[in-house]
């Protein structure tokens, strides 16, 4: 087991850069993920980690020792990919152990630990046969024993539940979990779906353009999103943005979203945002949740307004409502028994605590 870090990585292919200059210190037993949008360079990270891409500049330390020209085998370190490329004509016992025989590992030693990774990931049944007898998850299993047999320092995951239908995907995120939990080797994850990366990570590395954008647990990702780009890229739907500006009246510290419709700014933001009156290019943003039909009861920063609902989504158990707010598309959520309908008008409330100010010029949360 080893702790990882990355000291001002950078890669570029030829001229083109695709990681430049990131810093990333990853606990020993941590599970970290990388997620972000395609071409953002979470591969091309995860590969350098291996040793599989060559380093333009910086540092990669496993353990204590810089690897940068260690070659991919003496970094104890194993991969699964998207594409886990089980051999086709080697039992499951065969694949899982053939990384182990190739090492001379002894015999009683190699079924020792196969049987243990089979017990860890539920596939003790499965060693006889081929891999062509096998369901997708199953295989996906064998993949994974095959890196768990080795007891490497660092696990490196390059999506690999991408090549598995949307039910097997969300088991196998639980199964992944569970296998951390109980085997807790040091792992770096990549995805580019945002719900994988915060139900499985310790802490979400959300990449974007080669550069890391924010680093912190699922959920302070979530409420504290410190870009706009993290506040979008987080969380489904998506949080909803409105072009806002910020006003004093009679003392008290307002944000504008339209004409007619204008929120109190909650008393704990005040100072942060006495700073932003009359400034440009603000945002404001709210997640749907923060938005709700209107209740008997008010919270303290909850606010009522009234819309014209454009198109309403039952889920079951919610309702997703769409609304047009001073020219943008707003989602809110609310109780399917709300009575919300197409068309209709209807009173909801806004959450103004879990409000977020923006610049968006810059991108940063105020
Ligand atoms: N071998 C290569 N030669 C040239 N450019 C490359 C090479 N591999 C990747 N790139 C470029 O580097 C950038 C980062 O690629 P990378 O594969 O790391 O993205 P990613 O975040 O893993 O994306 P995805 O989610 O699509 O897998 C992209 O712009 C890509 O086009
Ligand atoms: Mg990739």
């Amino acid at each position: 087991m080893a702790q990882v870090r990355l000291h001002r990585l950078v890669k570029n292919y030829d001229e083109t850069p695709a990681v430049r200059g990131i810093d990333l210190d990853i606990a020993d037993k941590e599970f970290v993920v990388l997620v972000g949008p395609s071409g953002c360079g979470k591969s091309t990270t995860l590969r350098m980690i291996a040793g599989l891409e060559e380093i333009t500049a910086g540092d990669i330390i496993i353990g204590s020792e810089v690897v940068n020209d260690v070659p991919p085998k003496d970094r104890d370190i194993a991969m699964v990919f998207q594409n886990y490329a089980l051999y086709p004509h080697m039992t499951v016992y065969e694949n899982m152990s053939f990384g182990l025989r190739l090492k001379k590992v002894a015999k009683d030693e190699i079924t020792r630990r196969v049987e243990n990774a089979a017990r860890i990931l539920d596939i003790s049944e499965l060693l006889q046969r081929k891999p062509k007898q096998l369901s997708g998850g199953q295989r996906q299993r064998v993949a994974m024993g095959r890196a768990i047999v080795r007891d490497p320092k660092v696990f490196l995951f390059d999506e690999p539940l991408s090549n598995l239908d949307a039910k097997l995907r969300v088991q196998m995120r639980t199964e992944i979990k569970k296998v951390h939990q109980k085997v807790q080797t040091t792992t770096v994850y990549v995805t580019h779906d945002q719900v994988e990366a915060m139900t499985l990570a310790d802490r979400v590395v959300v990449m974007n353009g080669g550069l890391i954008e924010q680093v912190g647990t699922p959920n302070e990702l979530y409420h504290f999103p410190r870009t706009k780009f993290v506040a979008s890229f987080i969380g489904s739907p998506a949080m909803n943005f409105v072009p806002c500006t910020i006003e004093e009246a009679a003392g008290t510290l307002r944000v504008r979203l339209s004409s007619d419709l204008v929120f109190p700014v909650p008393q704990d933001r005040t100072q942060r945002y006495r700073a932003h009156i009359g400034k440009a290019c603000l945002m404001f943003g709210l997640r749907p949740e923060h938005i709700v039909e209107q209740r008997s009861h008010i919270e303290p920063n909850q606010h009522a307004f009234e819309v014209q609902l454009e198109v309403t989504e039952p889920m079951g158990m919610e309702t997703m409502v769409f609304f047009v707010l001073a020219g943008t598309e707003l989602c809110g959520r609310v109780n399917p028994n709300a009575g919300a309908q197409s068309g209709k008008r209807m009173k909801l409330v806004a959450d103004l605590g879990n409000m977020h100010l923006i610049d968006d010029a810059s991108g940063q949360v105020l």
